[in-house]
């Protein structure tokens, strides 16, 4: 049985990136940042996106199949983000896909980005780059599918569903109930913010640059031994409390939604939460941006753990896969680790950071995925019989799993 090589193409939002993939075998995945160009307006400028990736695009074309010691005429398909994105920018990569795939006679096929994310964690480490692998093993950090010394289609016959995914990004933060590959069901989402919007903007009022998420989380890392954190209830409410083990301050946030009966998430309470919070210190010196910081994101990552315990009671999973930005977060991938251990649940994550953010390695792997689930590579059929008219595809930028 062949396994197909697929050229990714996604220009969904901020980064230009094309990758490679053999099955679910990155090759390549080139992604060069725009963060610069976005970075003083505290967020992502459609118009700007644009420019970069029409700019960009030919030579991460280029720059993906030398990577991936390819040439265009090696490949058997070629995938494309359609949605959700920005418009403009998802143009981009939809018409070089679609110049590719007539230039040189190329099978295409559009490809939701949340399904990308979705599916993230079934992306594999390049073999020939395996001298890493032992090494995560040693530490435990390996992920379930990087693990395996399956064969790709043997990993994607033994996954048990059903299975819960949990998207969590700039944009987005949602269950979503995984029936089979395919046959996805939102079962919640948020009611206003998204837990990344929330990184970010809380920590704008800290002082942190654009993207906030990961300077927190590095600061948390750091200054976590210094401080005790805890869940407790109080009234009605639960609310996420932090005190520093030194000065025996205590700070609060409120950890909203815990109560509803759905597993819908709302991060806009926690916004002004924390404004109030950072507003009522006397002074923002070092330690209080530290601790400050070690606690939103104990509240932010905790109503995404608290959520995802509520599902566990209502569905009975088997497996969970994280997808999203914020899955690079090393406290929300330890929350729901040792959850599914303590529920003999299979986890599943991004095997890196390059696949946690938005990547084209996804959107090439979901393709693979969606052929392997038509049983195309089974049968030895022509992939052609399986591709979705890309002119015809609905393109809402609301459309979402
Ligand atoms: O998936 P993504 O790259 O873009 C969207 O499609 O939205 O997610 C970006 C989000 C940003 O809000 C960023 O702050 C957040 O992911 N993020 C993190 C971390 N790394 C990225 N948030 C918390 N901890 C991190 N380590
Ligand atoms: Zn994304």
């Amino acid at each position: 049985m062949k396994n197909l090589n697929i050229l990714g193409i996604d220009t969904s939002c901020d980064e230009t990136s094309v990758s490679v993939v053999n099955g679910l075998r990155v090759l390549s995945n080139v992604m060069p940042s725009q963060i610069e160009f976005h970075k003083k307006y505290g967020g992502v400028v459609p118009s700007i996106a644009k420019l970069a990736h029409i700019d960009r695009i030919d030579g991460v074309v280029t720059e993906a199949l030398k990577r991936a010691k390819l040439e265009i005429e090696d490949i058997d398909l070629i995938a494309v983000t359609y949605g959700p994105g920005l418009a403009i920018a998802l143009e981009v990569g939809l018409n070089k896909a679609k110049e590719l795939a007539l230039k040189y006679n190329k099978p295409i096929m559009g490809i939701n980005h949340m399904e990308g994310h979705l599916l993230s964690s079934f992306v594999r480490r390049n073999s020939s780059k395996s001298e890493n692998l032992s090494k995560l093993k040693k530490t435990n950090k390996t992920e379930r599918n990087i693990s395996s010394d399956l064969g790709d289609v043997e990993i994607l016959n033994n996954v048990k569903f059903p299975s819960l995914g949990v998207l969590v990004s700039g944009n987005h933060t949602e269950l979503i109930l995984i029936k089979d590959f395919g046959k996805y069901e939102k079962i919640g989402e948020t009611l206003d913010d998204a837990s990344g919007e929330a990184f970010d903007k809380c920590g704008r009022m800290l002082g942190f640059g654009y993207p906030a998420g990961p300077v927190i989380a590095k600061i948390s890392k750091e200054h976590k031994s210094n401080v005790l954190l805890k869940i407790v209830k109080k009234n009605q409410s639960v609310v996420a409390s932090l005190t520093n083990k030194d000065s025996k301050k205590i700070y609060e946030l409120p950890i909203p939604m815990v109560n509803s009966q759905d597993l819908n998430f709302s991060y806009s309470g926690l916004k002004t939460a924390f404004s109030n919070l950072v507003n009522s210190q006397k002074e923002l010196d070092s330690t209080t941006i530290k601790d400050l910081s070690v606690l939103v994101e104990y509240a932010n990552v905790s109503q995404v753990l608290l959520k995802v315990v509520k599902a566990l009671t209502l569905y009975n999973f088997k497996e969970i896969w994280l997808g999203g930005g914020v899955v690079a977060n090393i406290t929300l991938r330890r929350l729901i680790r040792d959850l599914c251990k303590k529920n003999n649940l299979i986890f599943r994550a991004p095997y890196s950071n390059k696949v946690t953010g938005d990547n084209a390695a996804m959107i090439a792997v979901t393709s693979f995925i969606n052929v392997y689930n038509l049983k195309a590579l089974e049968d030895n059929k022509d992939v052609k019989l399986y591709t979705k008219d890309i002119q015809i595809m609905d393109r809402d930028p609301s459309l979402s799993l």
